[in-house]
């Protein structure tokens, strides 16, 4: 039987790019039934989406609170996954609030399977700290976001809160419906009674990208986001750990109880490693450090002159390299990235680098990598053991990424 999907359609301009999602979805076997709210309604006809999705589209127009009990608890069990895009800061806080007074917010209330939602609003609301304040009590009860993209909102406005394109929406939906046949029980460990089992040990974690300044207004990054690092420090945080979790820049948020020291370039974060390194009984080193930096920073705008501009880059320290040298006590976790040759590049790290163990992904794969919720580890061991994981959360994977941690500490 093909998967259904439950798409919930709230009241913004970026309605229409949602038709497009049913349509690309549709033509990839899935079935689906749509819930609009009055306002999606004023945007786009519920027709509209009865065509494409060959559906049944329920409306909170059509006034028959008779059939809510009945119908938000069919669909809710119908649906593999639901999907609620665009989603409007109205739609969030209803969520986040346990507010169910419409068809749409009240499935949502009675979902069992994963509810992924697309936030699509004004920069000014996406940004305004309540908003933020729910998305990240929802993020944290097991509810997945489709982050929004930044560019011209239909209010002239520049700035983040644009829905990112149908074909993001989809990918982002068809991996999750992927993981629906094994089902990701815990997404994290949010809901579940978590073990304090690393007590008093201190961890130190390094995340997201680096930086490093051409002049005042250019600079050498990559696309880290750092979202794998901030799984780890928040999940060893919540195992009892006491967490230094130096940080390059990222948009997220400060896991709980975890202290973030922010830097920007390879350097600062070199300083900032070692400076806590005595002090740490394990460094797990997921940022993506810019393996070079330009050789002079221009204090002034450097000038456009209409010619060849050649920038001459130096190598940055290798910090975790660094560390392997200095170690006493100290286990040693290296993340690889890597397009090709996984694991062989990854045994050459461990040695390089005196290494425990390194957590090797391939970037190219779907589903892993930088900037998605999910990553497919495999880890491989000083002593040559190599085990492969299947796709998973980030969450998820820090902690398992924490357990073999805890037998190289015990
Ligand atoms: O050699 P490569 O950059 O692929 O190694 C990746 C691992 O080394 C990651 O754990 C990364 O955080 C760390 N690294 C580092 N300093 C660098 C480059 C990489 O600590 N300059």
């Amino acid at each position: 039987m093909s998967k259904h999907i439950v798409i919930g359609v709230t009241g913004g301009i970026a309605v229409y790019k949602i038709l497009e999602v049913a349509s690309k979805l549709r033509k990839l076997g899935y079935s689906m039934n749509t819930i609009m709210t009055k306002n999606a309604c004023e945007f786009v006809q519920p027709l509209a989406f009865q065509t494409i999705t060959n559906n049944y589209v329920v409306t909170d127009t059509f006034e028959r609170p008779y059939t809510w009990d009945v119908e938000h608890i069919a669909l809710a069990k119908k649906a593999d996954v639901m999907l609620i895009a665009p989603a409007t800061a109205n739609i969030i806080g209803k969520i986040a609030n346990g507010i169910a007074d419409d068809m749409l917010s009240t499935t949502v209330m009675a979902a069992r399977g994963p509810v992924i939602i697309a936030p699509a609003m004004n920069t000014a609301m996406y940004e305004n700290p309540i908003v933020q304040e729910n998305i990240a009590y929802l993020k944290d009860k097991g509810y997945l976001f489709i982050e929004p993209d930044s560019g011209w909102l239909a209010c002239g406005d520049l700035g983040s809160g644009k829905l990112p394109a149908p074909e993001k929406i989809v990918e982002y939906v068809v991996d999750v419906l992927e993981q629906v046949e094994a089902p990701i029980e815990d997404k994290g460990t949010s809901h579940k009674e978590v073990e304090r089992d690393l007590e008093g040990k201190h961890i130190l974690v390094t995340a997201g990208p680096t930086i490093e300044s051409i002049d005042p207004f250019r600079y050498i990054t990559n696309h880290s986001s750092g979202k794998m690092g901030y799984a780890i420090a928040e999940d060893a945080a919540k195992r009892g750990a006491k967490v230094v979790l130096v940080s390059g820049q990222t948009n997220l948020e400060c896991p709980p109880n975890v202290e973030r020291i922010n830097v920007r370039s390879a350097i600062e974060m070199y300083e900032a490693v070692h400076e806590h390194f005595e002090w740490a009984d394990a460094v797990i080193k997921t940022a993506a450090v810019a393996d070079y930096r330009p050789k002079e920073t221009s204090h002034h705008k450097i000038k456009k002159k209409g010619e060849h501009l050649m920038l001459e880059l130096v190598p940055n320290p290798d910090i975790l390299k660094s560390l392997g040298e200095r170690k006493s006590h100290q286990v040693l976790v290296g993340f690889a990235a890597e397009t090709q040759n996984v694991i062989e590049y990854a045994e050459d790290k461990i040695r390089n680098k005196n290494l425990d163990f390194i957590v090797a992904n391939n970037i190219a794969e779907a589903g892993a990598g930088f900037k998605g919720d999910t990553n497919i580890a495999t880890i491989i061991e000083k002593d040559g053991t190599v085990t492969e994981y299947k796709k998973m959360y980030k969450s998820e994977l820090g902690n398992v990424i924490l357990d073999k941690l805890k037998n190289y500490l015990d």
